[in-house]
């Protein structure tokens, strides 16, 4: 082909070797000997058969030789996606999960996140969320703040600044809530909301979006949500919160809304319920809720670490697929304990396994190859990023993590050559960030982290690479 006719944007580089993905058919697809390129603008350029590296190098005008080619044991897949994370819970994880919801709101939650007035405190546990999230290929958050705008804009400026992609959500709440210093008014609510909103779209991130975000019903009267509804709309904005989560809150909303049908009707008569809408849990909802969210475009955050730490419920996730429904996987973090996407996809097996043995007879039992779609593709439809992230597709943005199962002091030991869907299974089940080699980010690494160059005489050179 004459260069005239090359694609305008250049390849940056190009990767051959096992590629793993899930597309709109099929939960796993396997690449095996497969070439990808990626262009300068951090895309998909091309998806290819190795063997046709000599025609498809002049189409898109590279080397071969420049081409990297991956280890036997090594692969790429795609992102992970948290569909539901508090970055403002990080700094108690692993701890107090001894209380049902909405003790354990009052009791750990709401004192911790009024802590966030700080702006120290809070470049403190975003920073390191961030990291956290990211060297454990979480490569788009949907992440909950807290009230302060100054430190939520600040978790958005931190995920940029490492090259994550996220949703931000100042967190919203004008009632029920007992502690001192951390509650707003309706008209603070609305006000600091805009504010937010505003300055975050000003500065213009190319992966960094605002989310707009009620906590949950009981947390907010009918005005705020009725604003809140209108803010997003007006604005073309996503939305978060939190639904149908445990028994007792599910009650509670029945007593503080007795004029709505439902849990999901309350947040429904405010238009809080679009394609661009991500409620998490939803453990209680019944089918006519599903049917609602289905009808709506709405989609579910399945947090089952969390469902269990905080023994809220065990979510039906065959019952929800089945309503066509779209599911993603939360870490719910501090609910759930872990802030990795890889324990999501094991508790999400978990979850599905107890469903499985409380009732033989129905066929709940959800498959590896099923969790993996749940923790990248199907992340990235609950957020409506799909059409950026979530698989390999030719146009998609690059996220991705390159894994290698047999890293050096890993927690996987390879006995014997394995294909690709047993290496998959094997890091799903028992890999960690140490096997997570690479992550990429629209086309751009971000993982091994590239520290600042610190003020040296020049001798020392290099920048560090920490471990994790
Ligand atoms: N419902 C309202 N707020 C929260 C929260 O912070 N975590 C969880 N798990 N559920 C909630
Ligand atoms: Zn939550």
């Amino acid at each position: 082909m004459a260069t005239s006719d090359r694609p305008d944007t250049p390849i940056a580089f190009v990767y051959r070797g096992t590629f793993v993905h899930s597309t709109q058919q099929t939960a796993l697809q396997t690449l095996e000997d497969a070439l990808l390129g990626v262009d300068t603008q951090g895309k998909v350029a091309f998806i290819r058969e190795g063997k046709e590296l000599e025609k498809v190098s002049q189409t898109f005008g590279f080397k071969p030789s420049d081409v990297t080619q991956l280890a036997q044991h090594e692969f790429f897949m795609p992102g992970l996606v948290d569909t539901h994370i508090h970055a403002s819970q990080y700094s108690y994880a692993g701890t107090a999960l001894d209380m049902p919801l909405l003790q354990w709101l009052k009791t750990y939650t709401f004192p911790v996140e009024s802590r966030f007035k700080d702006l120290e405190f809070a470049r403190k546990v975003y920073t390191q969320i961030v990291r956290r999230t990211l060297r454990n290929g979480t490569t788009t958050a949907c992440y909950f703040a807290t009230i302060h705008t100054e430190a939520s804009l600040l978790l958005g400026q931190i995920a940029n600044d490492f090259g994550q992609r996220a949703l931000v959500g100042k967190v919203c709440m004008d009632r029920n809530n007992s502690v001192e210093h951390y509650k707003e008014t309706l008209q603070e609510s609305q006000d600091e909301t805009c504010r937010f909103i505003k300055e975050l779209l000003n500065k213009k991130y190319p992966l960094v979006k605002p989310v707009v975000t009620p906590r949950f019903a009981p947390s907010c009267t009918g005005a705020l949500l009725k604003q809140l509804g209108e803010i997003a709309k007006n604005n073309n904005l996503h939305i978060q919160s939190h639904i149908s989560e445990n028994v007792e809150e599910v009650k509670l909303v029945k007593e503080l809304f007795p004029d709505s049908e439902s849990y999901t009707d309350v947040y429904h008569k405010y238009n809080l319920l679009t394609d661009k809408t991500v409620m998490a849990h939803g453990c209680y909802l019944s089918d006519e809720e599903l049917a609602l969210f289905r009808e709506t475009g709405a989609s579910l955050s399945h947090c089952p670490n969390s469902n269990f730490s905080l023994c809220s419920g065990v979510l039906n996730v065959r019952n929800v697929l089945k309503h066509n429904v779209k599911l993603g996987l939360g870490t719910d973090v501090a609910g759930g304990y872990s802030a990795s996407v890889l324990d999501a996809v094991r508790r999400t097996l978990d979850a599905s396994k107890v469903l499985t043995i409380q009732d033989p007879a129905h066929d709940v039992t959800l498959s590896f190859e099923e969790v993996f779609k749940l923790a990248t593709l199907g992340g990235s439809q609950a957020l409506s990023l799909n059409d950026q992230t979530g698989n390999f597709e030719v146009g998609k943005d690059f996220d991705a993590l390159r894994i290698n199962v047999a890293a050096e002091d890993g927690p996987i030991d390879l006995i014997q050559p394995e294909k690709p869907k047993i290496l998959l299974e094997k890091f799903l089940n028992l890999g960690d960030d140490r096997n997570i080699a690479e992550v990429f980010v629209a086309g751009k690494k971000v993982v091994p982290f590239t520290e600042p160059k610190e003020e040296t005489t020049g001798l020392e050179g290099g920048n560090r690479h920490p471990t994790r």
